[in-house]
């Protein structure tokens, strides 16, 4: 059996790519899965799929990570369906136009707001419970454009820089207290967010090399805390 079966998880923007193959690959291992995202129509046919593999329970919550008290309501289903929640995975993320100078602060604004106040407002509401528990795995998923950046994406590096950033200085907070923090940085994925981009012909890395990557980081001895895991295709 494996050492996750009947933890409680939220994957946050679960309803396609990244977070929709995280979220299945959880549920294989048979952790119960709270799947997050705006769109309830795309998030049902992530929890069919994930029924039909007939491993770990899923419930489905519409919510916009922006919004605090959506969040709240996030973790308040997952703890009526489920239990407390073992397994935080903030991978909710949008890419729009990044550069400085198109002078599009509402999109800015919108990858401010989900990329980093949304990573923040899920921690805040399951942080207290996993320290009083000794217990936890928080996973925010950054990107290698908190490593690197270029000239197109100056914002959106911005934001990923800032995930990078909170995920450091939460796991200096956590030293001792029972809970871990992984970082991890996917490079180019096959997803909605890079569908314009061709990569150069390379191949892009696949949604569910991400979900093992996640895996790997939660199935450690619970005195190994797996830091940063940088993915990039060959
Ligand atoms: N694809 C890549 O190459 C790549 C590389 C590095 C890092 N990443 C990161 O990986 C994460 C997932 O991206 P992806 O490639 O899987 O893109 P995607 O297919 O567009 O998925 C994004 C997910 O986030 C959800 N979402 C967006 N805004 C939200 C909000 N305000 N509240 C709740 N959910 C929200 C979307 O669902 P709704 O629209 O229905 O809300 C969707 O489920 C992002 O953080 C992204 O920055 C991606």
């Amino acid at each position: 059996m494996s050492k996750l079966a009947d933890k409680t998880a939220i994957v946050t923007g679960a309803s396609s790519g990244i977070g929709a193959a995280i979220a299945k690959e959880l549920a294989a291992e048979g952790v119960n899965v709270v799947i997050v995202a705006r769109t309830l129509e795309n998030l049902n046919k992530v929890k069919e799929d994930i029924e039909a593999q007939g491993k770990g329970k899923v419930q489905a919550v519409q919510a916009d990570v922006a919004e605090s008290a959506d969040v709240k309501r996030m973790v308040e289903t997952a703890v009526e369906h489920f239990s407390d929640v073992d397994i935080l995975v903030n991978n909710a993320g949008q890419m729009l136009e990044g550069t400085v100078r198109s002078g599009k602060v509402d999109e800015w604004e919108k990858m401010i707001d989900v990329n980093i106040k949304g990573v923040l407002y899920n921690i805040d509401a399951v942080l207290p419970k996993m320290i009083e528990r000794a217990t936890g795995h928080i996973v925010n998923i950054a990107s290698v454009s908190g490593h690197e950046v270029t000239k197109h994406s100056t914002v959106y590096s911005g934001t990923k820089y800032a995930v990078r950033a909170i995920s450091m200085g939460l796991e200096k907070e956590l030293a001792r207290t029972g809970v871990r923090v992984t970082n991890i940085s996917p490079g180019m994925v096959a997803t909605r967010l890079s569908e314009g981009n061709t990569w150069n012909g390379r191949k892009k890395l696949e949604a569910t090399d991400i979900g093992k990557a996640v895996v790997y980081a939660l199935t450690q001895p619970d005195y190994v805390n797996v830091n940063e895991i940088t993915v990039r295709p060959v």
